[in-house]
């Protein structure tokens, strides 16, 4: 089938390859032609595990272009959007991306097309949407299609999500959609993944509920580490221990640094914001208080540090280990890790960071932040270690090793990633997150 994907950012750019890799003909669009550019020449844009493979598996079946011409995408049947919906200045997602994808996308669509947002988006975007396709196509139709990717995991969760939510109409236009979706994603559903198909409200809130959802488990493991540290307890046992209970789940109940990244800080700040216009905010209350307890994750760790300093970070040398928001990505979009190394620089912290793949990423936005070219470099004479990022790299790192290279064995591991009795035996004071 020949399709489009609007956007090339870290949705559209895997969607796109994973799409042409999959059989597909596709169209890739981008406004920015640095990026357009890169793509095409094989190179992922982003540190992507897999990317580099599927995008050079694409270009070389032949079956991808690269444009910044919107032009192009006449003649595909299903038209995705997948441009981002960043913070805006009052939380609320900021829709401009989306509605110029539209306003360029409407003039090429044809009678039958099917345009398919993947988007992260308050509630009501899609209805407003249709509104506008219908005006100027009224025989095409508008479907939500959202995307529950991972940083790390993203080609994987393309072609295999756990779950394909479709978002349709009512009626004969809504059934012709699901059809064309289930030929977009034959081969997955061949595979036994469930396909849950549902009205467009409810696809939207979906993927916002799931990301709240989330952030709000995080928040909550958070505040249990809070209370074990003055109560002298392991929130990582008690994790262990609540986790095994089924209803509860282990997954994402590591206490440390809190979420960051370019998903869930935003999206939960949006949907309050959502649930305010609405007039429905207190439903969302509780929302604020994720957001303050993960914030709070970060001012901790930065008064542990003085503490184990002795008082004052001011002048001591600091090993940051980590400053991507999660392993195996070279994002810092809100990222804790380069917070906190930012707030030791501001207080006076000899800071040398180092990250296996994002002290690119990080110099553009903290450029303040000094980066080194190793963990070695990073530690060498260093009052304090800090992991802030659970990178294999670090979690395999031998203790004894780190210890001769550092002026003072003391670690604080905020990911509470590393083998507390080897650094213990190795000599460390170690000191974890809630325990
Ligand atoms: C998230 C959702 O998981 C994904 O489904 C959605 O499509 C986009 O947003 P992502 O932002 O890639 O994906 O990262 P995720 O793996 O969810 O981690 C988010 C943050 O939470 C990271 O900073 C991570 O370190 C933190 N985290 C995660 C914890 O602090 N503890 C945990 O137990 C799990």
């Amino acid at each position: 089938m020949r399709i489009s994907v609007i956007g090339c950012g870290y949705l559209g750019a895997v969607h796109a390859a994973s799409m042409a890799t999959l059989g597909h003909e596709v169209v890739a669009v981008d406004v920015d032609p640095v990026k357009i550019g890169q793509l095409a020449a094989g190179q992922a844009p982003f540190f992507e595990p897999g990317l580099p493979e599927t995008l050079g598996e694409a270009l070389a079946s032949g079956r991808i272009e690269f444009t910044t011409d919107t032009a192009r995408v006449a003649g595909a049947r299903v038209h995705f959007l997948a441009v981002g919906t960043p913070q805006g200045p009052t939380g609320a997602a900021d829709m401009t991306h989306v509605d110029a994808a539209v306003t360029d996308l409407l003039p090429h669509l044809a009678p039958g097309d099917l345009v398919v947002g993947k988007s992260t988006v308050p509630v009501g975007t899609a209805a407003r949407l249709a509104e506008r396709v219908r005006e100027v196509q009224p025989e095409a139709t508008l479907v939500w299609n959202p995307e529950f990717l991972r940083e790390g995991f993203a080609v994987q969760d393309t072609v295999a999500p756990d779950r394909f939510v479709y978002g349709v109409p009512a009626g004969e236009a809504g059934a012709r959609a699901v059809a064309v979706l289930d030929e977009v994603y034959a081969q997955a559903l061949a595979a036994g993944i469930p396909r849950l198909v549902v009205d467009l409200p409810t696809s939207e809130l979906v993927k916002i509920s799931a990301n709240a959802f989330l952030a709000t488990k995080i928040s909550f493991i958070n505040a249990m580490a809070e209370i074990a540290e003055v109560a002298g307890a392991d929130v990582t046992a008690l994790a262990d221990a609540i986790g095994h209970d089924d209803r509860i789940g282990r997954k994402f109940l590591n206490a440390g640094l809190g979420f960051g990244g370019g998903c869930l800080p935003k999206d939960i700040r949006a949907f309050q914001a959502r649930a305010d216009e609405l007039g429905v905010g207190q439903s969302l209350g509780f929302l604020a208080e994720v957001d303050a307890i993960n914030l709070r994750r970060r001012a901790h760790v930065v008064t542990l540090a003085g503490e184990l300093l002795g008082g004052s970070v001011e002048g001591r040398r600091v090993a940051v280990l980590g400053l991507a928001f999660k392993p195996n990505s070279d994002d810092v979009r809100d990222s804790p890790a380069l917070d906190i190394a930012a707030r030791l620089v501001e207080l006076g912290a000899s800071v040398r960071a180092y990250d296996p793949a994002a002290n690119h990423t990080a110099a553009r936005v903290r450029p303040e932040v000094a980066t080194v070219d190793s963990a070695g470099e990073a530690l060498r004479d260093a009052d304090l270690v800090l992991v802030l990022t659970e990178w294999a790299e670090f979690r395999e790192l031998d203790p004894r090793v780190v210890a001769e290279l550092v002026a003072a064995p003391v670690v604080l591991d905020g990911r509470n990633c590393l083998d507390r009795d080897a650094w213990t035996a190795a000599g460390f004071t170690v000191r974890g997150m809630g325990r």
